[in-house]
């Protein structure tokens, strides 16, 4: 490593390709103090790999786009100081594995919309206008946690269901869609069920919540702090549960099945 001043070289591999396939190249480059992995790869592009594709906007942790693995770990590049390493380790960087990667570090999210359209949205309730809507606090701050998200997609990136697990895509939302489904559910104004709508029952049968066996990894490498796991998918898990074996429930399915 060569000290430059108050800046130092800094070893970095970084897979470059596209969907025919690539490899990981190695580059040094110059980092100096304060600086985030994004400034790295802003000075890469501007020395040394002028073609070199990247997704970014805001450089403030509130866009989600900068979305990358370094050193195998799903992270905003933006937020990832380059003093969280030594000076003598290779940084590796590579695109998010969960999904396509179309160059570079940038990979196709689509996957991530769909998602979000399978998610029917807020159903207003009835008599009430914007405006008239009176929630308990505790309601409010549940609601808030979740809207925090900025859609990064790293946890969709790193949950195990989907991330060596191509064959699970069209079963599974993801932790960032269960948790829209979640907050949905206890969202006390939503009136689905009144159109219907048992987000209970779609989130076992449509969205795969089945398939989450609540290891935590998407809560750990959520830059927002969410608590997704113990917040939105073990409370939507045992929401389901209850409804499942709630004795009215299970009447009630009996008796319109009677009827059939
Ligand atoms: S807790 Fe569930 S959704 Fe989150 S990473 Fe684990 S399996 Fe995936
Ligand atoms: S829940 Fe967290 S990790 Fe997942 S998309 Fe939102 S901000 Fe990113
Ligand atoms: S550039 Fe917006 S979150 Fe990193």
């Amino acid at each position: 490593m060569t000290a430059t001043g108050t800046g130092y070289d800094a070893r970095f591999r970084i897979w470059r390709g596209d969907a025919e396939g690539g490899e990981l190249r190695d580059f040094t480059v110059e980092v100096h103090e304060g600086e985030v992995v994004l400034d790295i790869v802003h000075r890469l592009q501007a020395t040394q790999a002028a073609d070199l594709a990247v997704r970014w906007n805001c450089k403030a942790g509130k866009c989600g786009s900068c979305s990358a693995e370094i050193n195998g770990r799903p992270r905003l590049m933006c937020m990832t100081r380059m003093s969280t390493f030594s000076r003598e380790e290779t940084i590796t960087i590579t695109p998010l594995r969960a999904f396509p990667v179309v160059r570079d570090l940038v990979t196709d999210v689509s996957f991530n919309y769909t998602k979000a359209r399978e998610v029917p949205a807020f159903v207003p309730p009835q008599g009430l206008a914007p405006g008239e809507y009176r929630m308990q606090q505790v309601d409010v701050d549940r609601s808030q946690e979740f809207r925090k998200c900025i859609e990064c997609f790293l946890c969709q990136d790193t949950c195990h269901v989907v991330r060596d697990h191509e064959e699970n895509k069209a079963a599974f939302a993801g932790p960032r869609f269960l948790m829209r489904v979640a907050e949905l559910d206890m969202h006390p104004l939503d009136a689905a069920e009144s159109e219907g709508l048992d987000r209970k029952r779609t989130a076992q049968e449509e969205h795969g919540l089945g398939y989450c066996n609540i290891t935590k990894c998407c809560t750990e490498v959520c830059p927002e702090g969410i608590k997704i796991t113990d917040n939105a998918l073990i409370p939507l898990k045992e929401r389901a549960v209850d409804r499942k074996y709630d004795p009215l429930v299970w009447l009630g399915s009996k008796i319109s099945r009677r009827r059939d």
